[in-house]
């Protein structure tokens, strides 16, 4: 399937704002991965959303407004909450927060929870497009469910090559993230982490008292929905903590911590920089599903700040089925 993938200038803002308004979801860059975006008041635009992905609609969305007066519109935010709001909107860090009754965001949004999970985007692309509506959109990763995160247009492309009908995308170059949002639930005492990410855990500490949600990985009621232990997962098996390529295996390395040179292999910072991996983790993990090998050696990538949200997806990815 050939998608159409259209330039960030002017004339595409106004023909995806005007493809929006018409309950049509497209492909938008954010700063962490690509989203696909619909209406968040519109159910018949939701309904597209869960239907490109093949999710299951139990899994709520997150709503992208444009910026904290726009959230508070929709959702009863509290004075700690929007501390966080300000110190780190626009960006990577969404909040689950109470939904206010009777203000039009789609039930197929929020799956039936009396919360939302709410968050401001930093790109400029997702900002200018929010600037042109006078709705909040609601943009899960744009992959299929369950599959890798996407970066750039052509890892979008890559995830919905057999999707039966053309999506609109807007190629704003690769995500400077690489990782989704935190998602950061306000409404418990102290506020819980439901999914690391490119926020840490210690940058919220210096705002607020934090903890992680442990229980994710196997509880039967999921506190974010989403966050089923496998995910983002490519279809080559993957490794991890791998010392060695098995023969058929290619390899992802980081740092000098290298599988040795019998396959074939990509480094996800050879300087050892974190963020460096996090921006290249989803493209490299593309680039080596498509090789079609016996599986994918992870090489380990050290355990904290940002090494914590990137081991977080590889743990997922890594999970059986
Ligand atoms: O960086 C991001 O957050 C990206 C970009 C596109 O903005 N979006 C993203 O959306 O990662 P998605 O749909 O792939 O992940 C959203 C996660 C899911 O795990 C979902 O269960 C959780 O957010 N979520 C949504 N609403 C929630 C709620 N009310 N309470 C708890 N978790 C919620
Ligand atoms: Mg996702």
């Amino acid at each position: 399937m050939h998608h159409h993938i259209l330039d960030a200038q002017f004339a595409s803002l106004a023909h995806c704002a005007d493809l929006l308004v018409k309950d049509n979801c497209i492909v938008l860059p954010t700063e962490t991965v690509y989203g696909l975006a619909a209406n968040a008041l519109s159910s018949s635009a939701v309904a597209k959303i869960y239907a490109v992905k093949n999710r299951p609609q139990f899994n709520p969305l997150i709503v992208h407004v444009k910026d904290s007066a726009a959230a508070q519109q929709i959702a009863l935010i509290s004075e700690d909450a929007l501390k966080l709001a300000e110190a780190f909107w626009p960006g990577p860090l969404t909040l689950v927060v109470p939904l206010k009754p009777h203000v039009g965001i789609s039930p197929l949004v929020t799956a039936g929870l009396d919360t939302v999970a709410i968050r401001c985007p930093a790109h400029p692309v997702f900002q200018a497009i929010l600037h042109q509506i006078n709705f909040p959109l609601a943009a899960p990763s744009a992959n299929p469910s369950q599959y890798l995160s996407a970066t750039s247009v052509d890892d979008v492309c890559h995830g919905f090559q057999h999707l039966d009908h053309a999506l609109t995308m807007i190629d704003g170059g690769t995500c400077a993230s690489g990782l989704e949002s935190t998602i950061l639930d306000t409404t418990t005492n102290p506020m819980t982490i439901l999914r690391a990410g490119p926020i840490t855990l210690q940058q919220l500490h210096q705002h607020t008292a934090v903890c992680v949600n442990h229980s994710d990985d196997q509880a039967p009621i999921l506190k974010a929905p989403g966050m089923m232990l496998r995910h983002y997962a490519p279809r080559t098996p993957i490794r991890l903590n791998a010392t060695n390529l098995i023969p058929g295996e290619v390899g992802l390395n980081f740092g000098d911590c290298t599988l040795g040179d019998q396959g074939f292999s990509l480094n996800l910072s050879v300087t050892s920089q974190l963020t460096e991996a996090a921006h290249n983790l989803f493209n490299f993990l593309h680039e080596l599903d498509k090789r079609q090998a016996v599986g994918i050696a992870v090489a380990p990538i050290p355990h904290h700040g940002i090494g914590i949200a990137i081991n977080d997806r590889l743990k997922r990815a890594a999970a059986q089925v």
